[in-house]
């Protein structure tokens, strides 16, 4: 007797049934209504013997058993479908206007008032429309829309997505399933599932989607429905097409309700208002809360609600006249790449700026768009001349997108990074293993000098009001200014000769220069723009050290014992105070005038750790080595990151390694962690 025609107990047969139930609920909780209710684990078990019982009485297996979600054999083809009922399509509205006229259209078409008129509002969700079969609550048929009377059959594909049900929900529905209901809606990738799936593809070598609606139907139309099982994909229901045998409720909203208790998933966004004006709020609401929502939309829809109100407009070529998709801006454009510039900054980063033909993205024009460094523009092969997409991802800066490779000019040219600084003309180097070039002019380039005194005078730094880019642009062209040191050699007439410099400004500027004279050391170390030396470096700095001079001094080692200071921004702080030319602006700058109170340093003797030198290393239970660091530098000790001679105590926690072999070779005490404890009461 083969397996198949093998009598199933009924014990089992139970078994199973409940299983399936048990999963189904689990699955619906889960995907269309986002609230689970056992542990992932929980349910992978409940599968696994849904799976196993099956395996053993192949006779059980159902099409709607959530364990045949996947499986299904490759296609060599789609089939084709025949809509019943046509998908249609939407009209759209690009601005208030149009909204209102299709209002006013509705309005008296109905002979009613406007404000008399209920409507539904509906994110537009970004994904391609799917119409579902359901034959006595079993989900038989899953189409796209094509070209509206005939789709495709992806049926195997739809199985897969994990918020379509395999079959209706009857328990908790209080009206009868119509024996045959044809449920629409779109079915979308998640913002959070398209960027896994890009990070995936990258990781594979393979080219990432351009967008979650690309990616969604990319992956609807895959022959191999295991493919599409891997794509997180999901589906919202937002219409019925053919219904037969039953009677759905007579509102579009009341529909929607009823199609979730059916187990079907629908957008927890769609709200029922009265009037254009509510819709309009709608669409500004929503419009707000857009870069927030974990899907992609791309306007919004408005719905007449009453179904007898749809029947009496109708419908004008192949879109209703009791809807309007109402879009949001454009995010994305084409437009001409006119030029690859090259800017520097303060620290002479090279950055190349696209120059690009003004174009409308999202209502705002576009000119610029940071290209990030060569390696970029490389791996994407950007062309001066080239066509591009430029885009908008939420409300932030521009990017330049995708090149249109078919309307490439033939002599348009790859981009070589210059040699030299475009502004100063000094080499432009690229350390190994560094995705950024930079000018190494330093305060010899003229861009790397505007920068500097522009942060020299901001706010944080030596806050001097009514020192603005332009005017540091017009001082440093002039060759007034070569650094922040000649700011106070300036004299109201040479400002005064400046263009569009009043004479009072001239005289309030000089005044603003003699006020930031007095200022504080954290302030001053942060205006000197030493690189990765911020706010906060620095006020560490002028509290550590209370002047400037011991700053100036400090070897590395001592430097790396101030509260967040690593090895890398030692490094830097030692190597700002080793060049002459930064020395010199710093003799100059007090010449002039600029001083600050001495900042009260605990002195260290009347520490208990005072002149302790310590090295943390390995993994402490207790704390973070940065919270230890912290707690022994309050004692007096200082914390450095390489053992010596000079070192005290080495602390070693879980795993150390190489600076606890360099301690015990050096015969420098070993403390564990109980010994630490013991140092901090
Ligand atoms: S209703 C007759 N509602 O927009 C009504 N469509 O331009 C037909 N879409 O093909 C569709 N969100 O793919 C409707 N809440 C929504 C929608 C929506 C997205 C898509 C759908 C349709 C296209 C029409």
């Amino acid at each position: 007797m083969n397996k198949t025609a093998m009598a199933i107990p009924t014990d089992i047969s139970a078994r199973a049934q409940e299983l399936r139930k048990q999963i189904n609920d689990h699955n619906y909780r889960y995907y269309v209504l986002d609230d689970p209710e056992i542990p992932d684990a929980e349910y992978d078990r409940l599968f696994r013997e849904l799976q196993a019982l099956e395996e053993q009485y192949p006779a059980l297996v159902k099409p709607d058993s959530p364990t045949q979600r996947v499986g299904a054999e490759p296609l060599k083809a789609f089939g084709e479908v025949k809509h019943v009922v046509p998908m249609l399509s939407l009209g759209n509205a690009f601005s208030d206007e149009e909204v209102r006229d299709f209002g006013r259209r509705v309005a008296e078409k109905l002979g009613l008032a406007e404000d008399e008129i209920d409507f539904t509002a509906e994110p537009k969700l970004d994904g391609l429309a799917i119409s579902l079969l359901y034959e006595d609550g079993v989900l038989v048929r899953a189409a796209t829309r094509g070209d509206g009377v005939t789709g495709e059959d992806v049926t195997q594909n739809v199985r897969t997505i994990p918020s379509v049900p395999l079959r209706l929900l009857r328990a908790v529905a209080q009206r009868p399933l119509p024996r045959v209901l044809e449920v629409r809606g779109e079915v979308y990738m998640p913002k959070a599932g398209f960027e896994a799936l890009n990070e995936r593809q990258r990781a594979a070598g393979e080219k990432p989607f351009a967008n979650p609606r690309n990616a969604a139907a990319g992956s609807l139309r895959q022959l191999d429905p295991k493919v599409t099982a891997s794509r997180p994909l999901a589906m919202f229901c937002y219409g019925v097409g053919q219904v037969e045998d039953g009677q759905l409720p007579d509102r579009h909203s009341a529909i929607l309700a009823q199609l979730k208790d059916w187990g079907l998933r629908v957008c927890p966004e769609i709200h029922t208002v009265r009037g254009i004006d509510a819709c309009l709020d709608y669409y500004r609401d929503i419009g707000e809360r857009r870069a927030g929502l974990p899907y992609e939309i791309d306007g919004v829809v408005y719905k007449v609600d009453r179904i007898d109100q749809q029947e009496t407009l109708g419908f004008v070529s192949r879109a209703p006249r009791w809807a309007i998709a109402h879009k949001f801006p454009a995010q994305e454009a084409l437009t001409r790449l006119l030029a690859i510039d090259i800017q520097v900054g303060r620290t002479g980063a090279i950055t190349p700026v696209a120059r690009l033909e003004p174009v409308e993205v999202g209502g705002v024009t576009v000119t610029n768009a940071t290209l990030h460094n060569q390696d970029e523009i490389a791996r994407r092969d950007l062309r001066v001349g080239d066509t591009v997409v430029v885009y908008r991802a939420g409300d932030v800066i521009p990017k330049v997108g995708s090149v249109v490779l078919s309307h490439r000019p033939p002599d348009a040219k790859p981009f070589v990074m210059p040699t030299h600084c475009p502004v100063c003309g000094s080499d432009i180097v690229r350390l190994e293993g560094q995705a950024i070039a930079r000018c190494s002019g330093g305060l010899f380039c003229p861009a790397q000098r505007k920068e500097a005194i522009k942060h020299f005078a901001s706010r944080r730094a030596m806050d001097i009001e009514g020192l603005g880019e332009k005017l540091v642009e017009q001082l440093v062209d002039r060759e007034l200014v070569h650094d922040p040191a000649d700011l106070y050699a300036l004299t109201v007439e040479q400002v005064a000769s400046l263009e569009r410099i009043a004479q009072k400004s001239a005289e309030n500027l000089i005044a603003a220069l003699e006020k930031s004279k007095a200022t504080s050391l954290g302030r001053f170390l942060f205006a000197l723009g030493i690189r990765e030396v911020g706010e906060t470096t620095a006020q560490s700095l002028a509290q550590y050290f209370g002047d400037l001079q011991p700053i100036e001094e400090a070897d590395l080692e001592t430097l790396q014992s101030v509260p967040d200071v690593g090895p890398i921004v030692a490094n830097s702080i030692y190597t700002f105070f080793r060049q002459a030319h930064n020395l010199d602006v710093i003799d100059k700058l007090i010449a002039a005038g600029i001083h600050w109170p001495k900042v009260e340093v605990k002195a260290p003797e009347v520490l208990p750790l005072a002149g302790k030198v310590i090295v943390l290393t390995g993994t402490l239970e207790s704390m973070s080595r940065p919270e230890a660091k912290k707690h022994l530098q309050a004692l007096g000790a200082k914390v450095t990151g390489s053992v010596s001679k000079k070192t005290d105590w080495v602390i070693a926690g879980e795993a150390a390694g190489s600076k606890l072999k360099k301690a015990q070779e050096l015969g420098v005490e070993v403390l564990d962690e109980a010994g630490l404890l013991n140092l901090l009461q």
